[in-house]
């Protein structure tokens, strides 16, 4: 299949996991780094380990590779493979085929602020929300160039009133530049209340790294959990991309087959569209479309699987 579709990848492998940084000390080292950072994709497992009590670890990974490499757009689809998967009782409401764009490197995540008088009564702490011009826009408008017909942007302008007002100025100067989508404001909680009344409503979503780390989650369970759950962390500009599943590394169910492999699958499907191979990545999303329909998939979406088997139901679809 790979071949079939005209793939030519050279794939490369790199320790970057828990166990590397516990014995080395370092998230990822500089010899490593300078090789993932030439890479055109980058397909990531997932980060996370009980043995951590710490952010160092998820600091020197993921936020690196995101915040470094300027993957300012994190792209996280939900759309509803099987009606079966959906929470939802009116049927009406079920069909789910939305985007969240989520901004990827500024926000609350930028690690600015600190604690002042640590450990005593009088403490404070100060997490700063960093939000620049050409970090608003450029996320805005990169949600006006993947909607097909509305773009949705959520804030809290209502009682963030600093950073909710450059949001509220640049979205309302980059959607007049795009006036044949539709645009629509919601505030973070109507927007929570909305994805779960009727997500059917919803195209594309574009908001804030925070807001749109909760509300990925959310869309992840309407479509079927976490488990199926993919995305694309990108810069636009430079084409580099970082593909993973949305989930984290489970450990309450690690190592005994019960993993779902299909965040993982479509996340790589992500990666090949990303690099200019659409038939592979339509391919690789019927296959999984198809296992989960006759429900040879794993028991958190209704099959009898393990993690290897389902994802050899994909794969033998593939071969077909
Ligand atoms: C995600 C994760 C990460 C995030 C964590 C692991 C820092 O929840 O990719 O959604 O908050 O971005
Ligand atoms: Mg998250």
């Amino acid at each position: 299949m790979l071949r079939a579709a005209g793939a030519d990848f050279e794939f490369e492998e790199f320790d970057v996991n828990a166990d590397a940084y516990l014995r080395t000390g370092v998230p990822i080292t500089d010899e490593v780094w300078k090789q993932v950072a030439k890479a055109d994709s980058i397909l990531f497992g997932a980060v996370g380990d009980q043995r951590l009590n710490d952010s160092t670890y998820l600091a020197g990974v993921l936020l690196r590779l995101r915040f470094e490499l300027d993957l300012y757009v994190n792209l996280r689809p939900a759309k509803l493979y099987d009606d079966r998967l959906s929470p939802l009782r009116r049927e009406d409401r079920r069909q789910v085929d939305l985007l969240v764009v989520r901004e990827n490197t500024e926000g609350l995540y930028v690690g600015m602020g600190g604690r002042f008088k640590k450990g005593t009564k009088d403490e404070i702490a100060v997490q700063e929300d960093v939000n620049t011009h050409i970090g608003v826009t450029r996320i805005i408008e990169h949600a006006f160039q993947v909607a097909r017909h509305e773009v949705v942007m959520v804030d809290k302008s209502n009682a963030m009133t600093f950073a909710g007002a450059l949001w509220q100025e640049r979205w309302k100067a980059v959607g007049a530049a795009h006036p044949k989508i539709k645009t629509r404001h919601l505030y973070v909680d109507a927007a929570s209340m909305q994805l779960v009344k009727d997500p059917s409503q919803f195209d594309v979503i574009v908001t804030s790294n925070l807001f749109g780390d909760i509300l990925s989650d959310l869309t992840a369970e309407l479509i079927g959990g976490m488990g199926i759950a993919p995305s694309a962390n990108i810069d636009p500009a430079t084409g580099r991309g970082l593909f993973e599943p949305v989930h984290g590394t489970a450990p309450d169910i690690a190592g005994r087959g019960l993993v779902n492999p299909i965040g993982a699958i479509l996340s790589a499907a992500m990666m090949v569209r990303h690099l200019g191979v659409p038939d592979m990545a339509d391919a690789i999303e019927g296959a999984v479309e198809s296992a989960i329909r006759a429900r040879e998939c794993t028991r958190d979406i209704g099959g009898d699987l393990s993690t290897s088997q389902a994802g050899d139901a994909v794969v033998k679809r593939l071969r077909d």
